[in-house]
């Protein structure tokens, strides 16, 4: 019998449901199930499982966290603002035991001030930033090497 596949999942926050749409010169004119697609034949590659999450509400971001060591080995996370003050999300990142990678699309680092603050950074095992929704696949890809090493114990 095949060893079950990898799961990830995949979670983004506020505004990110209006991707394609919202400040394109920003973020691209990719759309979130555009980027999904993506993903979806990235992991297909990989051997791995994807599935998604989309909310704007911080507390139901909280129950996605919380809830994901039942349905995937690794996460991938854009937290939209919340990256820049949200100390309970940033808690719940702490709370549960998976390697997490944080994607921003834009180089947060080239606009506002107030986006220089990552308040979740500490809590996750790295990020992908400022490189597109090509962003998320790097993410994928990085996640999954990190697991089949951590499987092979190296
Ligand atoms: C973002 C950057 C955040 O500052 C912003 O609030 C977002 C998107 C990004 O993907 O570049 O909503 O996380």
């Amino acid at each position: 019998m095949n060893a079950p596949r990898r799961r990830l999942l995949v979670i983004d926050g506020p505004n990110l449901d209006l991707l394609g749409e919202r400040e394109p010169g920003v973020y691209g004119a990719e759309t979130l199930e555009a980027v999904r697609l993506r993903l979806a034949a990235a992991a297909e590659r990989l051997g791995c499982e994807v599935s998604f999450a989309q909310s704007n509400d911080e507390g139901q971001l909280i129950e996605l966290v919380h809830g994901a060591p039942a349905r995937a080995e690794g996460l991938i996370i854009n937290p939209g603002a919340l990256a820049h003050y949200s100390y309970s999300l940033r808690d719940a990142l702490a709370a549960v035991d998976l390697p997490v990678v944080e994607v921003h699309i834009s180089n947060v680092f080239a606009r506002e001030e107030f986006r220089r603050q990552l308040v979740l950074a500490p809590v996750v095992s790295g990020l992908v930033i400022g490189l597109g929704a090509e962003g998320y696949v790097l993410a994928l890809e990085a996640l999954a090497r990190h697991l089949s090493r951590r499987d092979q114990g190296s």
